[in-house]
């Protein structure tokens, strides 16, 4: 299974999280981390799965490296049926009105461009000091459990 791990950050954390799961799974799956400011639409094409790691930033915000990539979506506005994705968002639950959307705004355009997103959910709130990889980590077992069962059915 190929899976590539897109990762949008601000200052770092969102890059630490996609490293881990690299370095965690990599021994199960095909899998490689990219930042979203470098992908490309071939990159979505070619995966079996697509784990979305994203931050927020400003108010309620992308963080800057995703913006490219949102910025790609809208302009190409690529047909994404039968891509599977699966989201986790990172935000600081302090920021009550605009808590993790910024995973939400690429949430949207990969579902209005016909993608799956399959598993829960992810979110992690740095509003109590923690990091947010161990988290990701048990969600990303869960995603990739999922899809075997996907594949199976
Ligand atoms: C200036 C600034 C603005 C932020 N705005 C939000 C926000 O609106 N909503 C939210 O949930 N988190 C917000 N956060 C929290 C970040 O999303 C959180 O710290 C995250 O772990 C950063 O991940 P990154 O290093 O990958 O960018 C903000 C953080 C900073 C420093």
């Amino acid at each position: 299974m190929n899976v590539l791990v897109l990762y949008g950050t601000e200052s770092g954390n969102a890059e630490t999280v996609a490293d881990d799961i690299v370095d965690e799974f990599s021994d199960q799956v095909d899998i490689r981390a990219i930042d979203m400011t470098d992908a490309g639409l071939e990159d979505l094409a070619l995966e079996t799965l697509c784990m979305v790691v994203c931050s927020t930033h400003g108010e309620g915000g992308l963080p800057s490296s995703a913006v490219p990539f949102a910025e790609l979506l809208d302009a190409e506005r690529p047909e994404l049926a039968g891509m599977n994705y699966a989201m986790f968002g990172l935000g600081d639950s302090t920021y009550e009105d605009t808590y993790s959307q910024g995973s939400e705004h690429i949430d949207k355009r990969l579902t209005a461009l016909g993608a799956t997103r399959i598993g829960t959910y992810g979110r992690h709130d740095a509003g109590d000091g923690s990091l947010p990889n161990e988290e990701a980590l048990t969600w990303a077992q869960e995603v990739l459990e999922e899809i075997n069962l996907k594949a199976v059915a």
